[in-house]
């Protein structure tokens, strides 16, 4: 059964990002009505802190050496982490923006699954490779501020950009961004942006 796998990284319970991936699932699911969804709360399911024989396993595998007793067991939970990424045939990521960038969960996740070897191969002459496949991705990046343009009075938007290259180093490049926002400040203002970007999101789902 081709499968969608959700991402969802707000840990609010009245999250903007959330509700936009439900307003995504919803036409989603009437579009494609025998697709599995696969849905990982990042703040639910517990990720492995990224130190010790799970790092010296990176470290390990960079360096060409064997992978310890400790080092396999440790890296094979991240493998199954990343193997219920890489089988899904589409990518949904809902989040907020944290302190212009994106909340430390979500990038646990991508220092967890981004490995040579497993998402990216290395090679000394010749460079960084991406192994996984392309697939149609979409990101809803949920802001207190409105970052339309890339910008918000003066301030950047980095989630994009950083979430835009470590899909690309992994071998993602197909990804769109729905942006919600402003969600915070005066109530008109962030329910036309809700709208719009619910508008935007169903009609996205509809031909994802
Ligand atoms: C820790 C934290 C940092 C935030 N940093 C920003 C920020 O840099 N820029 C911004 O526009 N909004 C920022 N916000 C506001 C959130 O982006 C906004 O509330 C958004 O709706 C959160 O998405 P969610 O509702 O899906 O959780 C921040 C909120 C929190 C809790």
């Amino acid at each position: 059964m081709p499968k969608l796998f959700h991402l969802r990284c707000s840990p609010r319970a009245a999250s903007e990002s959330s509700e936009g991936a439900e307003a995504f699932v919803t036409r989603f699911r009437q579009a494609r009505p025998d697709w599995e969804i696969d849905v990982m709360d990042i703040w639910r399911e517990s990720l492995p802190e990224f130190q010790g024989d799970v790092l010296e396993a990176k470290y390990a595998r960079l360096g060409g050496r064997e992978f310890s007793d400790a080092q396999r067991n440790a890296f094979a939970v991240i493998e199954r982490m990343a193997m219920r990424f890489a089988l899904a045939d589409r990518v949904l990521i809902s989040t907020p923006m944290w302190n212009f960038g994106i909340p430390y969960k979500l990038k646990q996740w991508f220092d967890l699954i981004v490995q040579p070897g497993l998402t990216f191969r290395f090679d000394p002459a010749q460079g960084y490779f991406p192994l996984l496949k392309n697939r149609p991705t979409i990101v809803i990046l949920a802001s207190g501020g409105d970052f339309v343009t890339g910008m918000n009075r003066g301030r950047i938007d980095m989630a994009s950009p950083y979430l835009r290259e470590i899909l690309r180093f992994i071998g993602i490049s197909d990804v769109r961004f729905a942006l919600v926002g402003p969600t915070a400040g005066p109530a008109e203002p962030a329910r036309l942006a809700r709208e719009a970007a619910h508008r935007l999101l169903a009609e996205m789902a509809a031909g994802f």
